[in-house]
């Protein structure tokens, strides 16, 4: 078993930084889009077979520390009654705008809310070498596609709502709160050894916003998890004072902000994880190299776990995914080994 994703989730610095890539198993893949060619996403996420299998998929080819359940934040949504399609982000066919709709919301006891996602993960530890995440969409990041209804730039649906109806936004954050930590216990119970919270739309609300309702949901979530917890937000660097009191020992830190001015708001006893562009996957080798190397100097003498800054593109060529992984490999045993 290889565990140092989870030594370097301890805090310690260890003998070579760990790394795994966000959305790992994915279109960049070509066995992946052939499974695709066959079935639809979220008949993907549902079917335990093929979700093992996907997951597996990156491992086969590249030297990763760590392996992602095959899922989306959007599934659990489904037990609690939301119609759901992807194209190929999330679309929510009735989005929420009152507090009529937000009370329509079930929340479901743990083993009800994607039991398909419990037996993808026991069929996992069975044939994995390396941890096992579980993961969930934050509140906010949730509630920013149930209530606009699909993606968007800056969600302004979704802001103009938690203005407006703040009685229905606390209902629903308090609501996916609760769905959340019943999701995550259970993918603990089911075996995941690590879990990573994706807030990817934190970066829309101004700092007294996301105080008001996106942080305490999140605390809430990570009260009483026993296993080694990362929170991912994106576009964060003005929320971090404030993220700074979310207690979990890593935090995902993306690629338009500084590792450097991270670790001096986050402190030299928390794990930091990321944050190469992923864009950088589409420059030559010489430039891949280069910032690889960047980011490990940087973060030589603190704990880091190497991974990109958001998720891979589909269009990264997979022989770049290749280099980056030896890159790293060879680059971190020299400069921690000496
Ligand atoms: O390998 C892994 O990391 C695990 C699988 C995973 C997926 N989605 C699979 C997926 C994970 C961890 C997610 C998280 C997720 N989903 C987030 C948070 C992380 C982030 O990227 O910000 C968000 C915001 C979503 C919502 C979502 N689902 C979007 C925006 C999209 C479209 C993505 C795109 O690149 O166009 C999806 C669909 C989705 N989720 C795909 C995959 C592999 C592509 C679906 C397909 O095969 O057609």
């Amino acid at each position: 078993m290889n565990t140092l994703f989870l030594r370097a989730l301890s805090g310690e610095v260890i003998e070579r930084t760990p790394l795994w890539i966000m959305r790992q198993a994915g279109r960049y893949l070509p066995e992946y889009r052939a499974v695709r060619e066959k079935v639809d996403f979220l008949t993907l996420c549902q079917t335990p077979d093929l979700a093992a299998e996907v997951t597996l998929q990156p491992l086969r080819r590249f030297n990763l520390d760590a392996a992602i359940l095959f899922s989306d934040i959007m599934t659990p949504l489904l037990s609690a009654g939301v119609q759901l399609e992807f194209n190929p982000g999330p679309v929510v066919q009735a989005p929420l705008r009152s507090i009529n709709d937000v009370e329509k919301l079930r929340v479901l006891e743990p083993d009800e809310i994607a039991p398909f996602v419990n037996s993808t993960i026991k069929i996992l530890r069975r044939e994995l070498k390396v941890p096992l995440i579980g993961f969930a969409g934050a509140p906010l990041t949730l509630a920013a596609y149930l209530v606009q209804g699909k993606g968007s730039k800056d969600f302004s649906v979704l802001r103009s709502f938690l203005y407006q109806e703040p009685q229905a936004a606390h209902l629903l954050f308090d609501k996916l709160a609760v769905l959340t930590a019943r999701y995550l216990q259970a993918q603990i119970d089911a075996g995941a050894q690590a879990v990573q919270l994706f807030d990817s739309w934190a970066g829309i609300l101004s700092e007294e916003m996301y105080r008001k309702f996106a942080l305490p949901a999140v605390q809430k979530i990570f009260a009483n998890l026993a296993v080694p917890r990362i929170y991912f937000a994106q576009d964060a660097a003005h929320l971090w004072p404030a993220i700074k009191s979310i207690d979990v020992e890593g935090y995902g830190i993306d690629w338009r902000t500084s590792l450097n001015e991270a670790r001096n708001i986050f402190g030299n006893q928390k794990t930091l994880q990321g944050n190469l562009d992923p864009a950088i996957l589409k420059a030559n080798k010489h430039v891949i190299r280069h910032h690889a190397d960047n980011i490990l100097q940087t973060m030589q003498k603190t704990s880091h776990i190497f991974n990109l800054g958001h998720g891979i593109e589909p269009d990264a060529p997979v022989e770049h995914v290749s280099y980056l992984v030896e890159c790293v490999h060879e680059i971190s045993k020299q400069i921690r080994q000496g």
